[in-house]
């Protein structure tokens, strides 16, 4: 499904600045320095059965894309998990090579070997499209309460 030459694969520390600025297509990142990032990698990585972080890199192993899977312990469906993907973004100039389709494929397919029973995300209305074509079915709204 990937491009020749691109791979899907976790995020690396050393991936800070193309990972951030790929993120800076679907909001506000603000300014954080390589420590910090550092900092946030090794959270993630002392925490790896909640936080899935994943990239898409190029040829020269750059980052294009990006995906987030959280894996959430629950009491309910018997202590079931359930996969939450989050800050999908892909670079302006990557976009319609079917790279965020071969994100959402790839986070999916780790939810399921984590044996999550579902995995759901929360999107913009612009976006419903797109994850229909990934497989993904309409359900309930989205609510917030923003403290900032
Ligand atoms: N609405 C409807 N269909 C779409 C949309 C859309 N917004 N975007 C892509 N598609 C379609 C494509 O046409 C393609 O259809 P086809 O298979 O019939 O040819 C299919 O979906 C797959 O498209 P991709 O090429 O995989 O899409 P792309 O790599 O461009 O990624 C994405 C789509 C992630 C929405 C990208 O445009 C992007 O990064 N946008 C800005 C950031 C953003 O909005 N991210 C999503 C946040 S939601 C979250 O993080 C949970």
């Amino acid at each position: 499904m990937l491009p020749a030459g691109y791979t899907v694969r976790p995020l690396e520390a050393s991936d800070h600045a193309a990972y951030l600025d790929t993120l800076r297509v679907l909001t506000t990142v603000g300014d954080i320095s390589e420590a910090d990032f550092g900092e946030l990698w090794r959270y993630w990585t002392r925490h790896r059965d909640i936080f899935h972080p994943h990239v898409i890199a190029n040829a020269d192993n750059v980052v294009v894309a990006t995906g987030m899977l959280l894996v959430e312990k629950k009491a309910i469906h018997g202590c079931g998990l359930v996969g939450h993907i989050e800050d999908i973004a892909v670079a302006a100039l990557e976009q319609g090579k079917k790279l965020g389709l071969s994100m959402i494929a790839a986070l999916a397919e780790r939810a399921r070997g984590a044996g999550c029973y579902k995995v759901i995300l929360d999107c913009a209305s612009r976006n419903v499209g797109f994850y229909e074509k990934c497989g993904f079915e309409h359900l309930g709204c989205e609510m917030v309460k923003r403290f900032h």
